[in-house]
């Protein structure tokens, strides 16, 4: 039974796959953190809370029942504002009398089997009847009588909880939203590092590990979407603890947009940890009844290091999260054509690309940006999606069919949240574009940001998007988003709703994406935003696939994909062969499979000897597509510890098969080594496909591969491949 209530200790336990997160009913109805950890079996932590005595300077209530008690130094589930919890808030709601003290207490509580979807947020799902279980709390200020509803959901087969929360009000006067944090998670220590994943066009999710330290530390984004410059999540891993040991707690939040994960160190030693929708720039104004639902946030547990971490978030998010025809059905190799030609294309160009394909054994042409209104670079037409008929003279209906007879599927590029200035769709409706009074827009890319809290914009882009989809043979969708968010307003939001904008902005979008995943469930989509500025669990409920970033350069890409790894699984990543100036097709090919493989190219350009490779990288692309997709990884060698090489592994279920890669990045003399292997079964015995030897996993983990004679050159990889032979 995954979470239960102890009704004499007033104690609620939540276990998921070795992992227990408890919470107390306080005396004085307070929700106490008491524990977030490894498996316990019992719950007798009744004095948990109580971690240190009432301190000088700690206020609290005359009429408690506790004379030590104070909430200074008690570990809870919400953080009240203005109250006598002096750390950061989680909750603040600034009531009609125009102040912002907000005190939640428990009123009642309900646990009920699976998990309910949230109102207009995308969130985890109950993939098999029992697989989850909720819990949700109902909490009240009594003083304001505004409500807050905690969500808790813990996995079965993963060591996972959600969380979410919905604020209800229930007074009769309005009242106004300013935080909404979904998580809030008071550690009982603060002797961990804090890894987050920060980057920048190009070169998103680098990995960075830092001591917590006294006061506030964390991250945040302030562009309208999750961002390429620092990715929603966030863990804690135990001083010392490492890839393979020590205590990793990971938090990522399913949002697409502004967000802030904050961590501080108290005066107590603990640290308090909130990730949600960013304060900064929101409000949301509650008329008496309303309600509003914070996005939902996923906390894993791994006494395995780092490496356990992520492998139990790569199942979580394959199985609950990804969902839709694509979510374990074989996606198709694809080739694309925007490194190959960029917008500089026409319909011969373009077949000339698909007809390599078909010839060579890839699946599915993807036509990028360029193909509508007059768009022969990014200086206009974005938001007039009307095919572009000097490209395509004999209509794209015409050219599909001809894609289509080569025995391919065919795929298409749209921008769907943005405006060209120089467009037909900005001269008839320029207010469709956000911005704010009097005040000029900023450009980006040369384009400005359609207004998505607006619904006649969500149905017009909806419209000319199915007439595209729904007319001809189409299979892929690349959902594309090029540029962030400035002078944010909505020209139909009156001026107090002016703060919910960038909250009411991406419900749009997802609107607007659900509706399409939903008026043509069998199409593949795939997200993107400059690469990877949009790499977000809030994204994945609707694309199976992200494209990871533009750089296809293999050697700054497994940087990149190694970073991702964190929390999001391989069969999410999309990683293409390109053109790219430096590395082997070898290699390409090694760092692409790792991800949802493809080519990015202008076969015209491709030399005969690498024509042979592709071919055999075809081949090996479906014998691994299994191991890849559905299998765990293993970061052998990180680039974040070795600068010189770095290595990765994939380990079948069953422990059955295993393919490793190593990269040297860059030669250094004398550095041969032994290449452990890892997640094998001591017990079984592995071929190595390489040389037909036999060797005990015991062996390969222990003891590792000789790798003394492989070629010590810059951007050299190979692959390792084991299959059990008993
Ligand atoms: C973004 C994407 C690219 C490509 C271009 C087209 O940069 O990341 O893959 O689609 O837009 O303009």
């Amino acid at each position: 039974m995954p979470i239960a209530f102890d009704e004499r200790r007033k104690i609620f336990k939540l276990d998921a796959a070795g992992s227990s997160y408890l919470i107390g009913i306080h005396e004085d109805r307070y929700l106490a953190h008491l524990y977030y950890g490894a498996y316990i079996p019992d719950d007798n932590l009744t004095d948990f809370a109580r971690r240190r005595e009432y301190a000088s300077f700690s206020a609290s209530d005359p009429d408690r029942k506790d004379p030590s008690f104070s909430p200074d130094t008690c570990p809870f589930e919400i953080g009240g504002s203005g109250t006598a919890d002096m750390r950061i808030a989680s909750v603040a709601i600034r009531n009609a009398d125009g102040n912002d003290v907000t005190d939640f207490r428990y009123v009642s509580h309900r646990i009920f089997d699976g998990k309910p979807a949230l109102p207009g947020l995308p969130s985890l799902y109950e993939e098999t009847p029992g697989d989850c279980r909720t819990l949700e709390i109902l909490t009240r200020d009594d003083t304001t009588h505004a409500e807050c509803v905690l969500r808790y959901t813990a996995y079965e087969k993963y060591p996972a909880i959600t969380r979410s929360l919905t604020l209800k009000n229930g007074s009769g006067k309005t009242m106004e939203i300013e935080r909404a944090m979904s998580l809030c998670l008071d550690m009982n220590s603060a002797d961990f590092d804090l890894v987050t994943l920060y980057g920048r066009h190009n070169q998103e999710r680098n990995f960075t590990r830092r001591p917590l330290s006294h006061g506030l530390q964390g991250i945040a984004s302030r562009r309208g979407s999750s961002s390429h410059q620092q990715n929603p999540f966030l863990a804690l891993i135990s001083r010392g603890g490492g890839e393979d040991h020590g205590e990793a707690y990971g938090f990522n939040l399913v949002y697409s947009a502004n967000f802030l994960g904050e961590i501080e160190v108290d005066y107590n030693e603990s640290a308090r940890v909130i990730l949600g929708i960013n304060p900064d720039d929101f409000g949301w104004r509650l008329a008496p009844g309303e309600e509003f639902t914070a996005p939902e946030a996923v906390m894993v547990f791994s006494a395995e290091g780092l490496g356990g971490m992520s492998r139990a978030f790569h199942r979580l998010y394959n199985h609950n999260l990804i969902r839709g025809a694509w979510k374990t059905k074989k996606r198709p190799l694809l080739v694309n054509n925007w490194e190959g030609t960029g917008m500089r294309f026409d319909d011969e160009k373009l077949y000339a690309i698909a007809k390599w394909a078909a010839e060579t054994g890839i699946e599915m042409f993807v036509m990028d940006d360029g193909w509508f209104g007059r768009r022969d670079d990014d200086t206009s037409s974005l938001g007039d999606w009307f095919v572009d008929e000097k490209k395509f003279r004999h209509g794209l209906g015409a050219f599909i069919d001809r894609v289509t007879a080569l025995g391919l599927k065919f795929g298409i590029w749209f921008e769907p949240e943005m405006i060209s200035p120089d467009s037909d769709l900005f001269r008839a409706h320029p207010d469709w574009a956000i911005g704010v009074p009097d005040r000029k827009r900023s450009e980006g890319r040369q384009q400005y940001v359609l207004d998505m809290t607006r619904k006649d914009v969500r149905d017009y882009i909806f419209e000319r998007m199915k007439d595209i989809l729904g007319n001809n043979d189409v299979s892929y969708l690349k959902w594309d988003f090029n540029r962030n968010v400035t002078e944010p307003g909505s020209a139909l939001l009156p001026p107090e709703k002016q703060k919910e904008f960038y909250h009411r902005y991406i419900l749009g979008t997802y609107e607007l994406m659900g509706r399409i995943v939903d008026a043509f469930p069998g199409l593949l989509v795939e997200n993107c935003s400059g690469g990877g500025g949009r790499y977000d669990p809030g994204m994945l409920a609707f694309s199976p696939q992200i494209w990871c970033s533009d750089n296809t350069d293999a050697l700054s890409r497994v940087d990149i994909q190694f970073g991702s790894s964190l929390c999001y699984p391989a069969s999410v990543q999309g990683a293409h062969v390109s053109a790219s100036r430096r590395s082997s097709y070898e290699t390409k090919r090694n760092v692409a499979m790792w991800g949802s493989f493809g080519y990015e190219l202008d076969p015209e350009k491709i030399r005969e000897e690498d024509r042979a490779a592709i071919r055999e990288q075809i081949a090996d692309y479906h014998k691994y597509y299994d191991l890849i997709h559905r299998g765990d990884l293993y970061r052998l060698i990180c680039p974040w510890d070795d600068p010189y090489k770095c290595a990765w592994e994939f380990v079948s279920e069953d422990k059955t098969e295993a393919l490793a890669t190593v990269l040297v990045k860059f030669r250094t003399e004398g550095r041969n080594f032994f290449l452990r292997l890892k997640g094998l079964d001591p017990d079984k015995t592995y071929v190595f496909e390489e040389n037909g030897e036999e060797y005990s996993g015991a062996l390969l983990m222990n003891a590792g591969i000789n790798l003394f004679g492989m070629p010590n050159e810059d951007g050299y990889s190979k692959t390792l491949h084991f299959t059990a032979s008993r």
